[in-house]
């Protein structure tokens, strides 16, 4: 297959590192216009730049804006007033005893990880409908469906953008426009080493650390590596392509096997 998404604007939101940083590079390579997000103008130029220089392509811009709040997701669709792929990629995560996490880190949670993503959409789907024609993908995880006792209000975040992914697809039916979300798995990211690292120490190559981790932490997984990032871009690049005209609605797994379900 070549996918070709030369012509589509593309905006992925939290894209100055990590998953999100893979997915731009990997749009932008098969041809897309790709916008980078995050929330200051100095890391979103930077990713902008390096964007531009692990993709070859040089139509990658930014828009910089904190889409938790009013604001600063209106300042991106100020910048950006139409896009045709949509990957609501933003999220944070952090573990919490469960009966510690009070009110206003379950809101917080909700408004950066699902409102966020529900705010795009709403002003992104409209004009896909109208041009017949777009792709919104919704980053979720394996703690959407497997909750870890020590960040509920993650796997919280992330099971409602199953059912927003689900329900918006269904609002889109017929159009040409598509809606789904990614289940990733742990993925090799800046974050995700330092953790390795704080469980099993300095002393090994990252290639033998990062699997006495999986082995011991996380013994579900069947890759028994944590995921590259592109390895989630790769899923992320083709749902964008006009070969994934018939998969909507779903909940699409890059996740190593963690999940012990055949099903999503
Ligand atoms: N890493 C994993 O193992 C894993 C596994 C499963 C699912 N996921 C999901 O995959 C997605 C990406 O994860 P990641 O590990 O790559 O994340 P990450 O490395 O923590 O990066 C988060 C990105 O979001 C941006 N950001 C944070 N708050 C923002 C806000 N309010 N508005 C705009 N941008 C904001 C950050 O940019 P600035 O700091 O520049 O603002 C950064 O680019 C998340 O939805 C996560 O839940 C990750």
């Amino acid at each position: 297959m070549q996918i070709d998404l030369s012509g589509r604007t593309a905006l992925v939101t939290g894209s100055t590192q990590g998953i999100g940083h893979a997915i731009a590079v990997g749009l932008a390579r098969a041809g897309a216009r790709v916008v980078v997000n995050g929330r200051g103008e100095k890391r979103v130029a930077e990713a902008v730049d390096s964007v531009r220089a692990e993709s070859g392509g040089d139509d990658v811009t930014g828009a910089a804006g904190d889409l938790a709040s009013d604001e600063g997701t209106a300042a991106v669709l100020a910048a950006v007033p139409e896009v045709d792929i949509l990957v609501n990629n933003l999220g944070i995560f952090g573990s919490t005893p469960p009966l510690e996490i009070d009110d206003a880190e379950w809101r917080r949670y909700f408004e950066v990880n699902v409102l966020s993503a529900v705010r795009l959409i709403r002003a992104y789907l409209p004009g896909m409908k109208d041009r017949g024609w777009g792709r919104v993908l919704n980053l979720a995880s394996d703690s959407a469906v497997a909750i870890p006792a020590e960040m509920i209000h993650y796997g919280m975040t992330k099971t409602s953008l199953l059912a927003v992914s689900r329900g918006f697809a269904k609002d889109a039916a017929g159009t040409g426009v598509t809606v789904n979300s990614v289940i990733a798995g742990p993925t090799h990211t800046g974050g995700v080493e330092g953790f390795v690292r704080e469980l099993v120490g300095d002393e090994l190559p990252w290639d033998e650390a990062q699997r006495e981790f999986m082995v011991k932490h996380r013994p579900q997984s069947l890759l028994q590596r944590l995921i590259e990032p592109e390895e989630i871009a790769n899923m992320v690049v083709y749902l964008a392509s006009p070969y994934a005209s018939a998969t909507t609605g779903g909940a699409v797994r890059v996740d190593g096997g963690y999940v012990d379900s055949i099903l999503p």
